[in-house]
């Protein structure tokens, strides 16, 4: 078991209704239930709206009101989890858009961080997360080796849990495994 570290774990997508925001909160129930770690909530639905215009790619970000909190939660978190849905064969835009807006490399250099992996088809986002694990690596990110990826996932998942045992069993393997990195 390692040290207490703070988790962060992140909802992927700016979509609403979204199911990754719903497997982000079993997520974070989950590791307080099982493992009584609390974790900061990081959904990227929530970003400020003028995100794009006012603070990705913006030298004075760190000033925007909005922003200063995101940039706060993630120099203080040492460990991410990532549930990733699958958007056209890779990860969301947003994603990217989100590491590329953090400071760069102090806020995720030296940390650890899981993924999971959600899609309506049949690959569970297995290309999205080769393809983000690229960029964690690329930014000094230690990543677990275990990366469930969850297919025909709304066929499998009631809304608060998964209705079949075997991607449950998985899931909170995964906690398991997350909070023991
Ligand atoms: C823009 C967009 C692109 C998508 N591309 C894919 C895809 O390439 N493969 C796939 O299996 N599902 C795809 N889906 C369906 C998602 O996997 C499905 O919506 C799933 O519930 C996870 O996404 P969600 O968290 O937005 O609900 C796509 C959905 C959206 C909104």
């Amino acid at each position: 078991m390692s040290q207490i570290s703070s988790i962060a774990v992140v909802s992927a997508t700016s979509r609403v209704d979204s199911t990754t925001a719903q497997i982000v909160a079993h997520y974070r129930d989950m590791l307080e239930r099982n493992h009584g770690c609390s974790s900061e909530l990081l959904d990227l639905k929530e970003l400020p709206l003028d995100f794009l215009n006012a603070v990705l790619y913006q030298k004075d970000r760190n000033s925007h009101p909005g922003w200063a909190s995101w940039q706060s939660k993630v120099n203080a978190a040492d460990k991410f989890v990532f549930v990733i849905p699958e958007y056209n064969g890779s990860f969301p835009g947003i994603l990217k858009c989100f590491v590329d807006a953090l400071q760069f490399p102090r806020s995720l250099r030296g940390k650890k961080a899981s993924m999971i992996g959600i899609s309506d088809g049949t690959q569970g986002a297995a290309l999205a997360m080769s393809h983000f694990g690229d960029v964690l690596n690329y930014a000094g990110v230690t990543t677990l080796a275990l990366r469930p990826r969850f297919i025909e996932v709304n066929k499998h998942w009631d809304g608060q849990r998964f209705s079949n045992p075997i991607y449950q069993n998985l899931f909170e393997e995964h906690v398991k495994q997350t909070v023991g990195m």
